[in-house]
């Protein structure tokens, strides 16, 4: 199932929640999605059902790796139901999850037992203020910190933590935070600030690029590249020479990875986005719920993701990327 630039469609991302426990300032902005936001309801979001449904007519097209989002999917209640309806769709090789860790100590357990493999777990600072401020919550980076050591407690493993990068935020914090993971066996990705959305007031000064931070881990420890394994991978990979692990860069603005996408999103609303920077998605609820086939709703897709063109990556960095475009708490990161 190849698109117009020739990518596969390989993995699929489903946001099952648009809500969220924190309200970090560069993805859900409290003066937007503050106590008068109207959330999706009940009836508006994909039944466990439906969502299973879809995921194995995308693994007939494909499809071989999900990954569960948000807003925070642990909010979505009897999620590890879910988990264990996708891991038994055939064909299908892995279920994972990113999620912002508060959950885990109570769903660790569940989750690993429903079969899901790994999670990985958002988190910009260990530093309670920085922490405090940037996800705009009275949660101490403890909380998160617990929900790691219980996801590796269960074998949740190898546990990846995600932190996004922003110049005069968190980024005298790189190093601090490279060595804890060192330390706890994580491997962290320090993924670059993007501008995904319209609200979450974004400026190119405020983007490290991944170069600065592998020279600066490099400084500090040693490091060199781990080989790529394929296509549809966004992580540039490097391993401790000291043995402590591996660390990541996701340089998706200074270093876009458009030509290797091979993802497609589907929002809690059960809208297809063929790119994490589209304006519009393709409505597959309502087939989902008006008695088209699912042979029908197949070729849907198929014709969707045929018809793709997106590298908007690609074209912020050739100057031009504008216009509308959905929230990352919408269709998950
Ligand atoms: P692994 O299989 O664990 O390596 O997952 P992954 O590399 O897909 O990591 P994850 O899904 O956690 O993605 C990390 C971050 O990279 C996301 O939260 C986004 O910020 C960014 N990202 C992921 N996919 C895309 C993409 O398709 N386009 C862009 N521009 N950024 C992406
Ligand atoms: N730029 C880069 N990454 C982002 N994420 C959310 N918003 C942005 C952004 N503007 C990341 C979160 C989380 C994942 C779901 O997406 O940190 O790890
Ligand atoms: Fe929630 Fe993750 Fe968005 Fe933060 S980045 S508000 S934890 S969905
Ligand atoms: Fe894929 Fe769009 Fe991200 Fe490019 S910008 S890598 S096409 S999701």
């Amino acid at each position: 199932m190849a698109d117009q630039f020739g990518r596969l469609l390989q993995d699929l991302r489903i946001s099952v929640t648009d809500r969220c426990s924190l309200r970090c300032r560069y993805c859900m902005p409290r003066e937007v999605f503050g106590p008068e936001h109207v959330f999706l309801d009940r009836g508006a979001l994909l039944s466990f059902e439906e969502i299973a449904r879809l995921a194995r007519i995308f693994v007939r097209l494909g499809v071989r790796k999900i990954r569960l989002t948000g807003g925070e999917p642990l909010l979505r209640r009897g999620v590890a139901d879910l988990v264990a309806g996708l891991a038994a769709v055939e064909g299908l090789e892995e279920v994972t999850m990113t999620t912002n860790g508060l959950l885990l100590p109570r769903l660790a357990e569940p989750l690993r037992r429903s079969g899901l493999r790994r999670v990985t777990v958002s988190l910009d600072s260990l530093d309670d203020h920085t922490f405090r401020e940037l996800a705009d919550t009275v949660q101490p980076v403890a909380s998160v910190l617990k929900g790691v050591a219980a996801a590796k407690a269960v074998g949740l493993a190898p546990v990846k933590v995600n932190t996004v990068v922003q110049r005069g935020v968190n980024d005298r914090q790189i190093e601090s935070i490279a060595e804890w993971a060192r330390d706890s066996g994580v491997t962290v990705r320090f993924i670059e600030f993007m501008d995904v959305g319209t609200t979450n007031g974004w400026r190119r000064e405020r983007v490290v690029p991944a170069a600065e931070v592998v020279e600066r881990l490099h400084a500090r420890w040693p490091i060199e590249p781990v080989h790529r394994p394929g296509a549809g991978m966004v992580a540039e990979r490097y391993r401790y020479l000291d043995g402590a692990g591996e660390v990541g860069v996701i340089a998706s603005v200074t270093r876009p990875f458009c030509h290797a996408c091979t993802r497609a999103r589907l929002s809690s609303a059960g809208e297809l986005y063929t790119c994490l920077f589209a304006s519009a998605g393709l409505d597959l609820r309502t087939p989902l719920r008006d008695g088209t086939t699912d042979g029908e709703i197949e070729a849907l897709i198929a014709a969707t993701w045929f018809a793709r063109t997106d590298r908007s990556s690609q074209l912020r960095a050739e100057g031009g990327l504008s216009g509308p475009r959905v929230e990352m708490s919408y269709i998950g990161g």
